[in-house]
Order: C-alpha cells, then structure tokens, then sequence
C-alpha cells in the first residue's frame, strides 16, 4: 500500500492553510486563532497570529484534566550516578509549579529570558517547562560550553535568572559548572538578578549569596511544601517559547527564536505522522537537552503528544559498555529511539558483531531516527541488520526545530534510499538552486532551500536581530530560505544533503563554527594568521583541524604554542569543539585576492580528489600543506 505521505503532502501543497488549521486542533487554545497565517507580520509571516495558548498547559495540565496524571512523563535513567526513576503528568506538574513559583518570586515574567545550563537531570526539563507556564523565555545552554560562550548567551539575551547546577558528569570526570558560571557573569556586561544552584551529590558549590546565588532545591521545597499554585500565563501564539543560539558564520552565536503557537502544532503533527507515536508510547531521544534535538523530542513533542520520555545521562559507550542504549531500550520498553549517527558509530566500533544486542529484549523497539549529521551508509546498513527495524534517516537543523525531510513512520513507510532523508515534510517546498539562484534540473548538486513562508514550528528570526536573520537566511535568494545544506533532489523527489555551504561542521551530532575557532587561535599572542577546517573522523563524523602560522619573531617550541593554542579553544569554545589537532605551516594556500582555500585543504586532508583552483596565488603552497598533512596522518591517497 502506497504511503499516505503522498496525500498528506499533496493535501498541504494544495491548501496549507487548511492543512496548518487542521493540525492546529490538536492543540488547545485559550482563545482560538481565527487567521492561521498572516504574511504582513514579522520577517516572513507569522502563524496564528490571534491566537493564545500556552505550551505548559498543553504539555501537562491538559493531560491531567483528562485524567492521565497518573501516566508516566519522563524516565530519567542516569548511568553517571546509577539512577532510574520516573515521574508521571501529575509529578511533573508540582514539580513545574513549584518551580514556577520560585522563578515568579524572583522576579520572572512573561517574557523575560531565563538561561538553563544544566546537566541532563530532570530538573533541567522541569525548569524549562516553569519557564514555559510564566510565558518567560528560556534559553538552554549546553554543559559543554566554555564560560565565554555562556557570557555572549548572557549578555544577548538579557538573561534574568540563571539556573545552573553544581556539576555535570563527563566519564572520568566531573564537571565544574559553577566557576564556569562565575567566569561568565563577572565577563558579561549584563549580570542577571540571581541564580538558582541545583547542588548534586558528587560535588558542592560554593554559593555567592551576594551576587544572588540561591539553593534551587531549598528554594522548590518551600513552595512544594506550601502547594503555591501557578497558572499557565495566556501567551500569544506567536509570544517566544525560546531562544536557542547556534552557530554562524562568526564567533557571534545566532539566537534561534522558536513562538508558541506554530512550534506546538508543527511538533505535535510530527510525533503521530513521522515518529508514528500515540499516547502512552516510550520515545527516547538519546540526546541532549542543550541542542534542538532535546528541545523538540526529550521534552516538548513527546509531551504535547502524551508520550513517557526518557531523559538519559550517559553516553553509548564507555557507561558502562556498548550495551547501554539496548538496557535502556530494554528496561523501559522504548518504542522509538531518536539519536545521531555517531553514537552509532561509537556502538559499532566497540561491538562490531553486535553481541551486546542479543543480551537484552529489543522486541518493544520498532523504529529507529537519525538525525544531526549525515548518516553514512555503513552505519545504516549496520543498524537494519543488528535491529532488522526502520531505520530511518531524516534531516532538519536548529532553525527549522523540527524534520524538513524524512521517512514517515506514521503516514506509512516509502522505500528508503541510503544516504537520503527520503522525502520533503509537509510544509516544507524543497528547492535546489545553483548560487545565481536558479532552480539546476534533477540530480544537480546545488544549494538546498525551503520556498518562504516557512512552516510553523520553523524560527521566526533570530532574539533581536532580524536584519541578521535577513541578510543570513534570506537574502541570498529571495523568497527562499537558504539552509546552507548544499545537496540534491533526485528524479523521485528524494533529497540528498552532501555538505554545509559555511564554516559550519557537525562533530559527533554537534554543530559547531570553523569560523568560531579561528577567531579563539588568532588570539594567541604567537600566531599571526591560521584557518580551522573540518576533516573526516571515522568516530565523529567530522573533527576540526587547526592550521597557524606563526609571526615572524616567535622562536618559541612549536609543541608548546599547540598545546596552548588547543587549551585557548578548549577554555574559550569548552571541550566539545573537540578541537585536538593543530599544525604549525609556514604559509596559507590563498586565492590571489586573499581568500584561504579552506576547501581545497579540506579535500587534501580527507584524501579526497582536488584539482588545483584556477585562481590560486601559489600552487607550491599545497605541496607544502599536503606534505604536513601526511606527517600528521592525513592526506592518505590524496591526488592532485
Ligand atoms: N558537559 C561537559 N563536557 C562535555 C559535555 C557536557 N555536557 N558533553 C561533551 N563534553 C566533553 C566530553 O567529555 C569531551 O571532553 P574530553 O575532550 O575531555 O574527552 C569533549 O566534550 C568532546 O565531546 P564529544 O565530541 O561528545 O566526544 P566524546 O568522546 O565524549 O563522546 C560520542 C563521543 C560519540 C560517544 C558522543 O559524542 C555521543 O554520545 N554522541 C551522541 C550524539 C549526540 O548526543 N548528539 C547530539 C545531537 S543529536
Ligand atoms: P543542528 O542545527 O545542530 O541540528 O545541525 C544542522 C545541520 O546538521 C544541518 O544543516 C546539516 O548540515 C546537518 N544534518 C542534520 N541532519 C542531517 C542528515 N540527516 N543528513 C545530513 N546532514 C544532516
């Protein structure tokens, strides 16, 4: 039976507003909106502009008042500190409230901007949800970040209150997150009113009562105790439920906002038509609440759809072993798992045979998502094989907050082709267009773009910015959003996404900016010029790999000017640049107006053919730089 993809994107292409007005009933509105799409408002139109909502109503209390307080929310399964425990609607919802009031007591309200900068506990998806019920923005911030990037988070969004904890737990190592924390308020220009502190077991942090430190349990306790109540604020629909900053083309993160009222419908339409969930099924995105992946499916679209979702602390490997993610699966009966193809990579790597799988009883498992970064086709075949499940590839990012195309295991399964996300979402018109800004024929590579007006649920424009969020996604080829994906649709309307148009790479599933860590190594006091590229990792996908030159004075050991220049990264970005490799070269390959030829060296490193670029200054440069390549392990069958 053909798949009922084909009527749905059918349905949408001929009337989208019908198709957006009948998705938008599964959400509850406090006052419905009578126009689902105005094109006069905000950078490209906005959805639902007249109508009012609030996404922690739809997430918790709505389940509740039907009666299914009882079922459970998340599963909050911990490996770092051996923890399984779960929490149902109606737990979830005292714990929200009370944290709802501590946010109220200090201060929140309706559109003021709260940081999250947490582990992967419960009480980070809690917070988020408080700050939801005020109407307040929430910005979450990855633990893996260095106190710069959360002081640029800070000074953009005007943060009032930050909620931290007192560590992460990396392997091996626990993680300070409270001298990050401290760095980045005393850098930032603007310092928020207080900081809520989650204390946890494996280390304390002192609290700067002064600066407005508070105890986030002591704090939650009170007002558990005293059973405040919170209402959920009204929001308009297009009111921000949040800002998540990504990378860019600079060391400036772009502030990603995502509205109310189309990011509920857009979400909650993809949980029962791609991911195929109904209520009470276990969805486990292994993921991480800091990057879009966990914001729409650890916490808002397994909520808004009435799912159990599983918040894990962990990592496929190493915690204990490559068996992890089967245990998990196991215990808790997942239905469908959600993950990047790295974590894949990592499982295959340390269990080839897959032996680990036959331990455990995968029999709930009938689906498995990848997104983040490209799926290579050994991992794919590799998973079919092990899980003999769907395995389905599907490619969205940050910006659009929910899949542009997929395999839709909800409306029925359509062929799949390796190395291709299938076909276009609903909502999402998919063109290729050479860079003059035509449509190239079938089968041409080219840069991907989605005809404006977006869909819901897609950012409506960056947190303050939108002549940035013009000139970065719009301008280059009007009426279209530029994805900065450069790929292919075939004759069958598959798409193929080959490579990212900008500095952006993705190492292990995370986004990160070439373009950022160059402007950390040309801090050192020793380095006079250097361009950061991304190379192919067997494990990660890609892994950045850092060339300097050095001024012409310095006689200093080059071994040490690497160390520092990988330490200035690491305390600058955080460890999960995952930036290892740097080399000293005594020039830079440039075309004859000055620009770096980062993609001519990107090919020598990754072996791949290159043919020498018509406007090149001096071609023995890339001797020199394939040479120093090969010395360091690249460059293996590189050919000119
Ligand atoms: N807080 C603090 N540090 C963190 C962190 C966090 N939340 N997350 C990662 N780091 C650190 C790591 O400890 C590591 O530090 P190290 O250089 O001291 O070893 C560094 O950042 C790089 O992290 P990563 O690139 O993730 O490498 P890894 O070796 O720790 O793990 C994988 C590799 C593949 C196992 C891991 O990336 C993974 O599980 N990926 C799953 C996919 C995923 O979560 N994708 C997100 C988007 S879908
Ligand atoms: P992020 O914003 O972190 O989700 O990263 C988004 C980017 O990751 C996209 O622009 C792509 O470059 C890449 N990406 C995500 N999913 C896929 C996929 N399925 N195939 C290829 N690339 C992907």
């Amino acid at each position: 039976m053909q798949s009922r993809y084909f009527d749905a994107y059918k349905g949408w292409q001929q009337n989208p507003e019908e198709f957006w007005r009948a998705a938008a009933k599964e959400i509850h509105w406090f006052k419905q909106p009578a126009r689902i799409f105005d094109r006069d408002q905000g950078v490209y139109g906005r959805w639902f502009p007249d109508g009012e909502t609030n996404t922690c109503y739809n997430c918790l209390d709505r389940h509740v008042e039907a009666g299914r307080g009882g079922q459970r929310a998340f599963i909050y399964d911990s490996v770092m500190t051996g923890t399984q425990k779960s929490f149902t609607y109606d737990d979830v919802l005292v714990e929200v409230q009370a944290i709802a009031a501590v946010l109220r007591k200090h201060g929140v309200a309706k559109g003021d901007r709260v940081i999250i900068y947490m582990p992967m506990v419960p009480e980070a998806v809690f917070s988020m949800l408080a700050c939801a019920r005020l109407g307040a923005v929430h910005s979450v911030v990855f633990g893996g970040f260095a106190a710069q990037e959360l002081a640029a988070r800070l000074e953009d969004s005007k943060a009032k209150v930050i909620i931290s904890a007192s560590c992460g737990l990396e392997p091996g190592r626990v993680v300070a997150y409270k001298p990050l924390l401290d760095q980045a308020i005393d850098m930032a220009k603007t310092k928020p009113d207080y900081c809520l502190i989650l204390q946890r077991d494996q280390l304390h942090a002192p609290l700067r009562y002064e600066h407005g430190d508070r105890d986030f349990a002591d704090a939650v306790e009170m007002e558990k105790v005293s059973g405040t109540e919170v209402p959920c604020v009204a929001v308009k629909a297009t009111d921000p439920l949040y800002i998540l900053y990504t990378s860019g083309t600079t060391g400036q993160p772009k502030g990603v906002v995502r509205d109310n009222g189309g990011h509920m419908v857009a979400l909650r339409w993809s949980m029962e038509n791609i991911y195929g969930l109904k209520p009470e099924d276990v969805f486990w995105t292994a993921s991480d609440i800091g990057w879009v992946v966990g914001h729409s499916y650890i916490v808002y679209g397994p909520l808004l759809a009435g799912n159990t979702s599983v918040i894990f602390e962990g990592k496929p490997v190493g915690t204990p072993d490559a068996g992890t993610f089967w245990r998990v699966i196991n215990d808790h009966r997942v239905k469908v798992l959600f993950t990047a193809p790295t974590a894949f990579r990592a499982i295959r790597r340390e269990d080839p045979e897959g032996d680990f799988i036959a331990r455990f009883d995968t029999s709930s498992l009938t689906a498995l998502f990848l997104a983040g970064e490209r799926a290579d086709t050994e991992t794919l075949k590799w998973a079919e094989q092990k899980l003999r499940i769907p395995v389905i590839d599907h490619w969205w990012q940050t910006e659009t907050g929910w899949p542009m195309a997929a395999n839709t295991m909800g409306l029925g399964l359509m062929p799949t082709k390796h190395g291709s996300p299938t076909r276009p979402m609903p909502g999402y018109a998919i063109d290729v267009l050479d860079d003059a800004g035509h449509p190239v024929p079938s089968g041409t590579l080219g840069n991907i773009v989605v005809k404006l007006p977006l869909p819901p649920g897609c950012l409506v424009s960056f947190w303050q910015a939108d002549e940035r969020f013009r000139d970065a996604c719009l301008a280059e080829f009007p009426g279209y959003y530029k994805t900065a994906d450069a790929g292919l649709v075939d004759d069958e309307g598959y798409v193929f996404v080959i490579a990212r148009t900008d500095d952006v790479i993705n190492c292990a599933g995370h986004r990160l900016s070439t373009g950022a860590m160059e402007e950390v190594c040309a801090m050192h006091p020793d380095v006079a010029e250097c361009a950061v590229i991304g190379v192919s990792d067997a494990l990660k996908g890609q892994v950045p790999c850092g060339f300097v030159v050095l001024k012409h004075n310095v006689a200093r050991d080059h071994a040490l000017i690497k160390k520092e220049v990988v330490g200035l990264i690491r305390n600058e970005i955080g460890p999960v640049a995952a930036f290892k490799t740097v080399m000293v070269v005594d020039r830079l390959p440039k075309t004859r107006s000055g620009k770096i030829l980062r993609g001519t060296m990107q090919k020598i490193a990754d072996g791949m053919p290159w043919k020498m670029p018509a406007t090149i200054d001096d071609p023995a440069i890339l001797d020199e730089i394939t040479s120093i390549l090969k010395a360091n392990g690249y460059a293996r069958s590189a050919a000119a």
